[in-house]
């Protein structure tokens, strides 16, 4: 009897939860706006955690080559725009509809909630102010000595770790192991090296930041893409010991430089004290805010600069050990500029001026693009075009991909060919039609700083060795990766 009433109440649910999502998967068709067939409770979603949404966006635009097309976070219609004019609306021209992530950002996790990327109006656009300065060109310059120095070190453990060994490198930890020791230095000042074997203090927080497993992959999917699951479940966008370390380890920093009298520096701690006065933040806040403010934006810097910047160089050096032509290219633009210099160790202003080695980063970002959309919310109804509105409160996504494969703008998109961007300028984003730091006033805010650390390290890569393929050419990616593919 009672197992007959509890078939009956779960047989209600389920009919219930059917009716529900058949009523809100009509959403776009109601509106005449093509669409990706969901699935039952899912909507589109249906591959995660077996496939990456990197994957997704790449097939859509095969499955749906047109301007834009209403897909389903589960029960949550969205709007997927594929092409560069309406990326430029929704990034710049029309920026004030957009003004914020789409992604989940909560009160109750503060760190998640308060770092320059999640962080919405008001208190986005007077961080985003005080916190550029960190990124001008004479800092920039400072922090590529280090990025050399470290640089010096990779190619040291290439030696020491894979080629006397003949053992096969791991791309993506190497990279990691690289970029962590360089924000090491530019947050925290922090001179240390694991690629040297020291004990690194950072290493704890990157490595765990780059290792996608199960859960962290599970958790960082509902927050970009299904934020209401993430905010009834209370999910952290940095995991709590990542959390604690950083907050430990700024204080540690903090409590030093109050022994040391009169002293300058110029990584994000101290600009970030600075910052802490200047926030204005509202009345009725307390110590702890601000406080927090710091520790997230810390926090966004580490992730920032080690994921997509060790993941590009991963993919540019796959690239390279495929196409020998090109490499031979590159090796001789960077012998040529050593021999000029009479230095080994090229500095910022030479590292800019050799645009092949541009080209083929930027022909890297095009192809195995690290962040393969870009969310924003709508903030005020919106109108896309004559027939279609899109209304407050809906996510927007940019498919980056969907651009970047375009065959009328990158004739045969799969191959990987550097000429493509030999007489781009440095920032030029080809009319929208490249986009790996995204665009308008939320576009990267470490642009330049990624560019200078995958540049430093792959020319004294490429100068030091010759790469050949170990791997398949195509290489699978991470299916429990939200943002970046590898
Ligand atoms: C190859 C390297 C990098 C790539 C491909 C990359 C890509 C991106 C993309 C696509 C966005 C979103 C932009 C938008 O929505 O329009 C973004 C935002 C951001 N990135 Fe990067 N990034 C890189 C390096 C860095 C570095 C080195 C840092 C920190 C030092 C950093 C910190 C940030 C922050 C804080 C934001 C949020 C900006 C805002 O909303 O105001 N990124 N990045």
């Amino acid at each position: 009897m009672i197992a007959n009433y509890i078939f009956l109440i779960l047989f209600s649910v389920f009919l219930l939860l059917c009716i529900y999502s058949f009523r809100r998967f009509t959403y776009w068709k109601d509106r005449g706006v093509p669409y990706d067939k969901p699935n039952l409770f899912f909507g589109n979603l249906g591959f995660i955690m077996r496939r990456s949404f990197w994957d997704y966006c790449y097939e859509l635009r095969s499955r749906h080559p047109r301007d834009y097309v209403g897909i389903f976070l589960g029960w949550q219609p969205a709007m997927m725009v594929q092409t560069s004019e309406l990326a430029r609306n929704i990034l710049n021209n029309d920026f004030e509809y957009f003004q914020d992530r789409s992604l989940y950002s909560n009160a109750t996790d503060p760190i998640g909630s308060l770092n320059l990327f999640t962080v919405k109006n008001p208190i986005w656009k007077n961080m985003r102010h005080e916190l550029s300065p960190m990124f001008t060109a004479m800092r920039l310059k400072m922090i590529t000595e280090l990025m050399n120095v470290n640089a010096k070190e990779l190619v040291l453990k290439i030696k020491r770790d894979f080629i006397d060994k003949k053992e096969l490198v791991d791309l993506k930890e190497l990279f990691s192991m690289y970029t962590s020791d360089t924000v090491a230095y530019s947050v925290f000042g922090i001179r240390v090296s694991v690629l040297n074997n020291e004990n690194s203090p950072l290493w704890y927080i990157t490595s765990h930041m780059v290792k996608w497993t199960f859960w962290r992959g599970l958790e960082f999917t509902l927050i970009f893409l299904m934020p209401a699951i993430a905010a009834i479940l209370k999910l952290n966008f940095f995991s709590k010991p990542a959390t604690e370390y950083v907050k430990k380890l700024f204080f540690n920093v903090v409590e030093e430089r109050k022994k040391v009298k009169n002293a300058t520096y110029k990584d994000l701690v101290s600009h970030l004290l600075q910052l802490k006065e200047n926030v204005k933040l509202p009345a009725d806040a307390g110590s702890q805010l601000a406080e927090d403010i710091m520790i997230a934006q810390a926090a966004v810097f580490i992730l920032g600069s080690v994921e997509t910047s060790s993941a590009t160089l991963a993919y540019c050096l796959h690239e390279l050990a495929y196409h020998p032509e090109e490499q031979e290219k590159l090796y001789n633009v960077i012998a040529q500029a050593v021999n000029e210099k009479g230095n080994e160790v090229l500095e910022y202003n030479d590292l800019l001026e050799l645009k092949y080695l541009t080209a083929c980063i930027n022909e890297t970002l095009r192809k195995h693009t690290p962040v393969p959309h870009l969310d924003r919310r709508c903030q005020k109804e919106y109108k896309l075009n004559d027939k279609v509105t899109i209304e407050k409160g809906l996510p927007v996504f940019i498919n980056v991909l969907a651009i970047h494969y375009n065959e009328k703008y990158y004739p045969e998109p799969e191959q990987w060919r550097p000429e493509r961007f030999s007489t781009v300028n440095e920032g030029d984003n080809l009319n929208y039609n490249f986009l790996p730091f995204g665009e308008g006033p939320r576009f990267c805010i470490g642009k330049r700083y990624g560019m200078m650390q995958v540049r430093a390290a792959l020319a004294q890569i490429v100068l030091k060795y010759r790469v050949e393929p170990a791997v398949p050419y195509s290489v699978q990616t991470d299916p429990y990766a939200v943002y970046v593919s590898a």
